[in-house]
C-alpha cells in the first residue's frame, strides 16, 4: 500500500525504507552502548518527534521509559530568536537517570542547546542527544549530537512527524515542500 504524494510536496528526499533502515540502526546503536544499563529514559520533544520516538523505542533492546516534553520560541522570528522556554516538563524527575533527549530536527540548535542545558542543570546520570535530522547550513550554536539519523539541505521538510502547519505529519516518508507553500 502506497501514500499519495500530496500536490504540495516538491520532491521525496527520505523514502519510508531509507528511514526505518536508519532507524534500527540507530537503535542498535543505542541498545549497544546502554547495554549494561537497568533502564534508559528517552525524553521526547513534542510535537514533532512522536512518530521517530515510537519507532526508535520498539526498536531497542535495553529497558526504557518514555516521557515528552513541550518548547516554545519567543518572538516571531520563532526558534531564530534563540530565546527558547519550556512549555511542558517531563512527567517523572530525570534526576540520576540515563536520559536521551530524542529531537525530529535540528535547525539553529537553540532548541536542542536549551534542552540539554537544563536538563544538565537536574544533575541525570547521564545525558546523551538522538535527533532525525540536521540541516548544518542553518546552525547558529553548536550543539553535540550523539546519534544523528540524516543531514539534509536548508529546505522546509514534512512527514514521518514534521509538519507544516500541523499538516503532513502522518506521512510515512520525509518530503520538502514546494516553496511557494511555507513562503507565503
Ligand atoms: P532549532 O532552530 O531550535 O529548531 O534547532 C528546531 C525546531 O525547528 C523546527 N523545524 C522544522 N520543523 N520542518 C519541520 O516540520 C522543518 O524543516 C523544520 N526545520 C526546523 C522543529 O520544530 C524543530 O524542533
Ligand atoms: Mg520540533
Amino acid at each position: 500500500m502506497s501514500v499519495p504524494v500530496p500536490n504540495s510536496v516538491e520532491q521525496v528526499l527520505l523514502d519510508e525504507e531509507t528511514i526505518q533502515q536508519r532507524v534500527q540502526a540507530v537503535a542498535d546503536q543505542v541498545s549497544a552502548d546502554y547495554r549494561d544499563k537497568e533502564q534508559i529514559v528517552l525524553v521526547g520533544v513534542l510535537k514533532g518527534s512522536f512518530i521517530f520516538l515510537a519507532d526508535l523505542a520498539r526498536r531497542l533492546t535495553v529497558p526504557h521509559h518514555v516521557d515528552f516534553v513541550a518548547v516554545s520560541s519567543y518572538g516571531a522570528q520563532g526558534a531564530a530568536s534563540g530565546a527558547v522556554r519550556l512549555i511542558m516538563d517531563t512527567r517523572a524527575p530525570i534526576t540520576g537517570q540515563h536520559v536521551i533527549v530524542v529531537e525530529d530536527i535540528m535547525d539553529t540548535g537553540y532548541t536542542l542547546d536549551y534542552l540539554l542545558r537544563s536538563f544538565t542543570a537536574r544533575q541525570p546520570a547521564s545525558l546523551k542527544s538522538c535527533v532525525l535530522l540536521s540541516k548544518p547550513e542553518r546552525r547558529q550554536v553548536e550543539v553535540e549530537v550523539d546519534y544523528l539519523g540524516f543531514e539534509i539541505p536548508n529546505v522546509w521538510v514534512v512527514g514521518y512527524g514534521l509538519d507544516f502547519a500541523d499538516r503532513f505529519r502522518t506521512l510515512p516518508y520525509i518530503a520538502a515542500l514546494k516553496p511557494e507553500v511555507y513562503q507565503k
